[in-house]
């Protein structure tokens, strides 16, 4: 025994020394660092289910779905679920989901088979499991709830643009809002999930996206916005570019499809809890000519909302942060119905800055107006997760009541009754924005938060906010 021990300890002296006399790792050159991380298959599907992700039916009382991918060997579209028990005997009462059969799409990672399978008919404010088939069997049991028929509190995540440094930056700011924030029950994605440029590999991108988010992507439903990069540029017979929805999208989000005629793979609305969350599509809107009939079916939706609060949700912002210029097409058809139709929040991405925006009329006019007791209209937001930034333009100076460059931020708000909490958060969960909207017999009343703050982060010249670099650029 003793002999044995002496052993094992020359061994791990001799790996000792092997480790010392090695030399340092090469760093990468500028070249290789430029390599796309698509060399090899670092997203190849497998004989289990990944790219897990939930969605909410329309009434996500009563639906939800899932998407997932597997290797070529699981051709069938098969889930279980069940009513939540706390033991483990889940499979004694679970029954059988299948969808179509999955759906083939190849990449650099390889072949995979995409699945879709929609829950029906469930019971509200219940917690189901569910697990998913793959060639070598079941993935673990994932947990949901439906939502209450009732208007109940709850708390959503906002997102901004994931789009760069989908791993290495975007990872640890979702993983932050989980980890701080218990309870969130849906989150929203204010498109460019995703980069989809042709010099990156897009299967490893949405590879990046599942991996960063994880499992939360598979308990909690997910309602996204698609940005300009989910769209691919394709070149029209007469030569002329255009602009297509990209192949991931549908095969990676099983939405409600109650959307805009004719725009109804990406425009949707969700009713949750006394919320209704409607779904525009920006970029199609603006250059695949869907303007008209998304503009008519937002005025309708909101129109025939019976929720206490409505946010809507796109990509390209009324107001920017960032560029020269705001939206004009999407600020002159969509905003006079945000006001009309008295829309509490609208949540936007696109610019890589933060900003929350009170009056058109710049910050001062706003505070001044609050000061009278003025009833607050639409609050804008503007907010960025990933690593790519932009810097602000010179309205943003002025304008917003708040802003931000070169940070990344998360945002969770808390619904509950007549009051609607908003709180921005920064990567490192360092509360960094917050407002109460209080609704009133005349309308919404904004209120400040008193609560300690980080400072405004801007660069000061070639200076960031933290003070290396200031890695914000001018769009
Ligand atoms: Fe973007």
């Amino acid at each position: 025994m003793a002999s044995l021990r002496r052993l094992s300890a020359r061994v791990a002296l001799g790996a000792l020394a092997l480790c010392l006399v090695q030399p340092a790792p090469a760093q990468p050159t500028p070249a290789q660092q430029a390599v796309p991380r698509s060399a090899g298959t670092p997203y190849a599907a497998r004989n289990l289910p990944d790219r897990i992700m939930l969605t909410p039916s329309a009434d996500p009382a009563k639906g939800m779905a899932v998407a997932w991918r597997t290797d070529a060997a699981q051709a069938a579209s098969e889930a279980q679920i069940a009513v939540a028990v706390d033991g483990p005997t889940l499979e004694e009462k679970a029954s059988l989901v299948t969808g179509a059969p999955g759906v083939a799409k190849d990449s650099a990672n390889g072949p995979a088979l995409y699945h879709q399978v929609r829950f029906e008919n469930l019971m509200p404010d219940t917690v189901y499991a569910y697990r998913l088939k793959g060639s070598a069997g079941w993935t673990e049991w994932m947990q949901f709830r439906t939502a209450s028929t009732e208007a109940r509190p709850f708390r959503f995540l906002y997102l901004g643009d994931i789009q760069n440094g989908i791993l290495t930056y975007a990872s640890r700011v979702i993983r932050q809002a989980f980890h701080a924030n218990g309870g969130i029950e849906l989150v929203l994605h204010a498109g460019d999930l995703a980069a989809q440029r042709d010099d990156l590999d897009h299967d490893d991108e949405w590879g990046e996206f599942n991996q960063a988010g994880g499992y939360n992507w598979g308990i909690v439903p997910q309602v996204p916005a698609t940005g300009n990069h989910e769209y691919v540029d394709v070149a029209l017979p007469n030569g002329a570019e255009s602009r297509k929805l990209g192949p991931y999208w549908p095969l990676q989000f099983a939405l409600p499809a109650n959307g805009a005629p004719g725009v109804k793979a990406t425009t949707y609305f969700v009713d949750y809890q006394g919320v209704r969350f409607i779904v525009l599509d920006g970029t199609s809107a603006i250059d695949l000519g869907t303007m008209k009939q998304q503009t008519r079916w937002l005025d309708e939706t909101l129109a025939s909302s019976k929720a206490k609060w409505n946010v809507v949700l796109f990509h390209q912002p009324v107001f920017t942060c960032a560029r020269p210029q705001d939206t004009s097409e999407v600020k002159a058809a969509w905003k006079p119905v945000f006001e009309s139709r008295k829309v509490d929040l609208v949540l936007q991405g696109h610019d890589h800055c933060y900003s929350r925006l009170t009056s058109e009329a710049g910050r001062e006019a706003s505070a001044a107006m609050r000061k009278g007791g003025k009833v607050q209209g639409p609050v804008y937001l503007v907010s960025v997760t990933g690593s790519k930034m932009y810097g602000l333009n010179d309205r943003a100076r002025t304008q917003p009541d708040k802003t931000a460059e070169a940070t990344e931020l998360y945002q969770v708000v808390d619904v509950a009754g007549d009051r609607l909490k908003f709180r921005t958060f920064t990567a490192s969960g360092k509360l960094y924005d917050g407002f109460d909207l209080e609704r009133r017999a005349d309308g919404n009343h904004l209120v400040d938060v008193d609560e300690p703050m980080i400072a405004v982060r801007t660069c000061n010249g070639n200076v960031g906010p933290d003070g290396g670099k200031c890695v914000a650029r001018g769009k």
